[in-house]
């Protein structure tokens, strides 16, 4: 771990050059680099890196509130809190072929659950394959004591690197019904052909294949997203006129980047409280009392 703009980071590095950063600020995973040392996570240049900010870019995590679609602050608190290292954590065996991975941990505080009446143990593992992908697994336990489930939504709200977005298509989410964040919520079918852009976009495409591939014509990369426990998919870019209004992020820098984020908000998540015994950890498979999101 080392200090960069007074905030911790963790850098993994995978023996073929590729590399990801990982802030314990928010749990985020800033930096993604490729075996050439190409970044494919864009970071704005205005983003604050300052505490209660989020960090605009990479891969803020939203938790336990999607948006603005619930009584808490946007995208939850996940993003604002500061996480900790795991130094005992629980074996994952999905990603166990990997050697360069971090393991971190929040929990809330006492001050936090004035905000969110509720006790979890939301566990990221951030880890690069040999191949140099880059594997997100969240682990969330309720360890409520009252008994009490909870209800949550969540979105991994990664923000790709592109070349340049009129160069951009997203595969996958042809014919899917979504609803357009920017027609107040409303339900619409999406055509046949895959998505390019040309103004703002801001939907949540619901009940999304595993897999998601996002083309960049210009740099001749594809980004392939897969997701397991994660229904749904939010297809973001500000486009010029909120760009210009959000004060983290610069005026022409919607053309570099897209979120495409991997998401449970249709049906919101509920977690009942995790039994006293150790959960069973052998199945990719979304169980109570542990929840796997990938
Ligand atoms: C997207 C939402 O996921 O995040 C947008 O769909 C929102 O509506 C965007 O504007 C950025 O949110 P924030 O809170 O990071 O500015």
């Amino acid at each position: 771990a080392e200090g960069v703009n007074s905030l911790e980071k963790i850098i993994l590095r995978e023996p073929r050059g590729s590399s990801a950063e990982v802030y314990l600020y928010g749990g985020h995973v800033t930096s993604w680099k490729n075996e050439h040392g190409e970044e494919l996570l864009f970071v704005s240049s205005k983003s604050f890196f300052k505490p209660p900010k989020p960090i605009r870019g990479g891969i803020p995590l939203c938790f336990p509130q999607f948006s603005n679609l619930g009584p808490l602050d946007s995208h939850g608190f996940a993003r604002n809190k500061f996480w900790s290292i795991d130094i005992d954590p629980p074996a994952l065996p999905t990603t166990s072929s990997s050697k360069a991975y971090v393991d971190l941990i929040l929990k809330p505080s006492e001050e936090d659950m004035k905000i969110w009446p509720h006790s979890y143990e939301f566990r990221l593992r951030v880890a690069l394959g040999p191949g140099g992908d880059l594997m997100l697994t969240s682990r969330i336990r309720n360890t409520n004591c009252d008994g009490k489930s909870f209800t949550f939504t969540f979105a991994y709200h990664t923000y790709f690197s592109v070349s340049v977005i009129s160069e951009v298509r997203v595969e996958g989410l042809e014919t899917l019904d979504y609803l357009d964040n920017l027609q107040k919520r409303e339900r619409f079918t999406e055509q046949g052909d895959a998505i390019t852009f040309e103004g703002p976009v801001d939907k949540i495409y619901l009940s999304t294949p595993t897999k998601i591939a996002i083309l960049d014509h210009e740099k001749k990369r594809t980004f392939v997203v897969r997701k397991d426990g994660l229904p749904d998919a939010v297809v973001w870019n500000p486009w010029d006129k909120k760009a210009k209004a959000m004060a983290d992020f610069g005026d022409d820098e919607y053309k570099y980047m897209l979120c495409v984020e991997a998401a449970a908000i249709e049906k919101p998540i509920t977690l009942k409280p995790a039994a006293n015994s150790i959960p069973r950890e052998s199945s990719r498979v979304v169980e109570d009392p542990l929840l796997w999101l990938l």
